[in-house]
């Protein structure tokens, strides 16, 4: 674990440099081996970025189209965030003895998306993206319709229908990213075959539901994202 202080730099001498508030030495403290160094802030933002451009280019040299992978992937972020927001309606109209069956599976899905979007976002960062500055943007990007809540609120087969066409949609988008980072974007493809195995319980919770046979699935018992959760900790 390291440790950063702002002072001096005697490595480059304020008066020498081009802008002295770019030269401030910065004392790093490594606690595993309690040692103390002093280097110019400069290296170690070159050094910063210097690692983050190692593991773009590593993306970049094995045939992925990075830019396209991004822009999927903000795309897909956008989706699992709007998808919290719309199945959180969807879950409060779960009512009644049909819709009481229903809630806890989607519950369980909502708050496992955002889990999705949560694990998304560092990724989107460390190949060099972002998020758009407007909430607005971001939902009208996203890789999927909006879940609404059907015309007639209290049809459980209805919202049901909105749920499973939303968990496909996500398979498609999650499917089609790990076909494109397969054995060459390890991190993207771990990432993406981690949620997209959710996806598919999800998918195939709410087809039961539908009378499209059996899911092979059981509700989950404890915690939620036993795929996912490794990339949240
Ligand atoms: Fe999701
Ligand atoms: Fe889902």
């Amino acid at each position: 674990m390291l440790q950063y202080r702002r002072a001096a730099c005697k490595t480059h001498p304020f008066s020498s440099g081009p802008a002295p508030h770019l030269h401030r030495a910065v004392l790093i403290r490594c606690l595993h081996k309690n040692f103390y160094k002093w280097k110019c802030a400069c290296f170690l933002v070159y050094e910063v970025k210097k690692m983050a451009k190692v593991s773009q280019e590593m993306v970049k040299k094995a045939g992925v189209n990075i830019d396209e992978l991004i822009d999927l992937l903000v795309k897909n972020a956008g989706a699992e965030l709007t998808t919290y927001y719309y199945y959180t309606i969807l879950r409060f109209n779960l009512i009644d003895l049909e819709g009481e069956g229903v809630k806890e599976i989607a519950e369980t899905a909502r708050v496992e998306d955002r889990n999705h979007f949560e694990a998304l976002v560092p990724r989107i960062y460390e190949l060099g993206g972002k998020l758009p500055e407007s909430m607005v943007d971001f939902h009208n990007l996203s890789a999927c319709p909006p879940a609404k809540l059907p015309k007639n609120p209290k049809d459980v087969k209805a919202i049901l229908k909105v749920l499973v066409e939303a968990e496909r949609c996500a398979v498609r988008g999650y499917t089609h990213i790990c076909n494109i980072t397969a054995g060459k974007d390890h991190r993207t493809y771990d990432l993406a075959l981690s949620i997209l195995n959710e996806e598919i319980e999800h998918e195939s919770w709410f087809s039961e539901f539908l009378g499209e046979g059996p899911s092979g699935h059981f509700l989950r018992r404890g915690e939620t994202s036993p795929f996912v959760s490794k990339f949240l900790r």
